[in-house]
């Protein structure tokens, strides 16, 4: 135990000031050392410029017009940095499955394995954790989610560090997933056989969970399609007491429906069917929604009329949604079956063992996120976000992006999830041998690197070039056009980028982009602060000039003057 600090020789000017640093101490939250040892990774990031270095063998082009995925070999403090200034407020979706730092060397700090032994594993794993989600918060939008796998060893320290990051108010649940219902043989207490999702918002009143139906028996149910997608038809007549026409005068009227039941209004026409909300037995109930929503919801299409017997029903469209419950209990969630089985099938071999279920990421994917949504994993070990992501593109004709962040830890970057994303793009062979066709996609795969600030020729030239790639991965423009020491030109096919070194070169930039007719971002290397807004005032239209991200310029600085 910690002895008792004798604060009876302490002056009088010492003593007020540690008064008033207790004061200031925090009352209510989670403390821990987290100062003892500082990580190396944050220190380098703070003295040498974070850069990613593209590896462009490892690059995988399916077809120009394919999305382009983005793998980060490296630490991942090092590729959020990087990621803040290529992708702030880009990200709508952070799925990230940590190390549990279960005491059993599942994780490193520092480069070294943390167990059960060390006296500050819990601190260390919360200033690892903490150091990440400060600059993770920052990628995501405005109606971003975070979502972290955990079990019952951080569970509450994370609960406690979400909550000061992303504030108690953005905490959207808890969700407990029986991943393995078999639970554990030899646990002496508690078999364990689930673990959870903490689901955090940037901002609670943007975000919204999408009108999707992820229960296999529930989707079946919506039959029916149409161009606003899937329905099922159910009865606009309510039968019940509290919606007898008594109770609900205002939702009993009638409807008109013509003889060959296409046209449906509530405008009286003598020749149409009349229809109320009645049974047979003539009982008089009420219809779903007052006059005025029906009309509104008339307008779109809504409503269906159909000819029972001698009487006409009034049907509505019940689009495809679910209400999603906080267990999730679904066959498909256990990670044996539809995770190492999954990996193991593409991979031939048990690669990695701790793999999430395949439905459970796309799950968590399709309610969170849109169709074109950037898709963020910083703890990717063996890519099973990057597969869920190809899948359902595959299935709905989506442009989601993924971006995957892993190190290296025995292999688990060039072995397991490069091979593996590598074959769901291209297709392959299954264990079984069956032949599995390609999912598409481009992929660009990088590795971290760092850019020292000292003033030589070498590390001009590596700021260089690392400041294009980093710039054309934030414009997200990877076919390059032109290059020459004084700019560069790249485009996709809805914008090109332009960076400009030398500022002599503004007038042969300028007749390079002459016949462009698409949107031109534009940055310019410079010592000083000009915007150049005025050089290129002839071009508004087409060029925007962009602020190259300060940290960058600060070495760019440092190294040029
Ligand atoms: C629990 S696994 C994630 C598994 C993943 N959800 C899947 O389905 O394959 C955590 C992964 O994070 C990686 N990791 C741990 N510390 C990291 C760090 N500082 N930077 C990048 N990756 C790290 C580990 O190598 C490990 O593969």
């Amino acid at each position: 135990m910690a002895s008792r600090t004798d604060y009876s020789s302490w002056s009088r000017e010492d003593l007020i000031k540690k008064v008033n640093a207790l004061e200031k101490r925090k009352k209510y939250g989670l403390v821990w050392d987290s100062v003892r040892e500082p990580e190396k990774v944050v220190l380098d990031c703070q003295n040498e410029l974070p850069v990613l270095k593209e590896i462009p063998k490892n690059n995988i082009q399916c077809g120009k017009d394919q999305i382009t995925h983005i793998l980060i070999e490296g630490d991942n403090y090092h590729s959020l940095s990087v990621l803040n200034y290529t992708h702030e407020k880009c990200i709508d979706l952070i799925y990230i499955d940590p190390p549990f730092n279960t005491g059993a060397s599942d994780w490193k700090y520092n480069n070294n394995y943390i167990d059960a032994n060390d006296a500050f594993r819990h601190s260390k794993w919360l200033s690892f954790m903490k150091n990440r989600l400060i600059l993770a918060k920052r990628l995501l939008t405005t109606r971003g989610f975070l979502i972290c796998a955990i079990d019952a060893n951080e569970l509450f320290s994370l609960g406690l560090l979400l909550d000061e990051i992303f504030g108690e108010s953005n905490r959207v649940g808890l969700v407990t997933v029986i991943h393995n219902p078999k639970g554990r043989n030899l646990s002496k207490y508690f078999s364990e056989n689930s673990e959870f999702m903490m689901v955090y918002a940037k901002d609670i009143s943007s975000a919204l969970f999408n009108d999707v139906v992820i229960d296999e028996d529930k989707q079946a149910t919506f039959d029916l399609n149409d161009d606003q997608g899937k329905y099922r038809l159910e009865p606009f007549m309510r039968v019940r007491t509290s919606w007898s026409r008594k109770n609900k005068p205002k939702c009993h009227y009638p409807i008109y429906v013509s003889k060959d039941l296409k046209d449906i209004t509530i405008d009286k026409n003598p020749n149409y069917y009349e229809v109320f909300p009645k049974t047979e037995d003539g009982r008089e109930w009420a219809w779903k929604n007052v006059p005025g929503t029906f009309v509104r919801l008339n307008k779109n299409g809504y409503f269906v009329a159909v000819a029972q017997g001698k009487r006409v029903e009034i049907l509505h469209k019940y689009r495809e949604k679910q209400v999603f419950k906080n267990v999730w209990t679904n066959k498909k969630y256990q990670s044996e079956f539809h995770g190492t089985k999954v990996l193991k099938n593409i991979l031939g071999e048990n690669a990695f063992e701790y793999p999430k279920s395949i439905h459970l990421v796309e799950d968590i994917i399709k309610i969170t996120s849109k169709k074109d949504s950037i898709i963020l994993d910083f703890f990717a070990g063996s890519g099973t976000t990057g597969q869920a992501v190809l899948g359902l593109n595959k299935q709905d004709g989506g442009a989601r992006q993924f971006i995957l962040c892993t190190n290296n830890e025995n292999s688990i970057c060039t072995e397991v999830c490069y091979p593996r994303i590598q074959k769901v793009i291209e297709g392959y062979e299954n264990s079984k041998g069956q032949d599995i066709a390609g999912l598409g996609g481009n992929l660009k795969y990088y590795r971290t690197e760092f850019v020292p600030a000292s003033p030589t020729d070498k590390n001009k030239e590596l700021l260089t070039k690392q400041s294009i790639e980093m710039l054309t991965l934030k414009e997200g423009t990877f076919e390059k056009v032109t290059e020459n020491p004084s700019y560069v030109i790249f485009r996709n096919s809805d914008k090109y980028t332009g960076i400009i070194f030398d500022q002599l070169s503004f007038a042969e930039f300028k007749k390079a982009v002459a016949n462009v007719n698409i949107p031109i971002s534009l940055y310019i290397f410079s010592l000083a602060d000009d915007d150049f807004s005025d050089d290129f005032a002839d071009m508004r239209g087409l060029i925007k000039i962009c602020a190259i991200p300060e940290s960058i310029l600060r070495v760019y600085r440092r190294i040029f003057r």
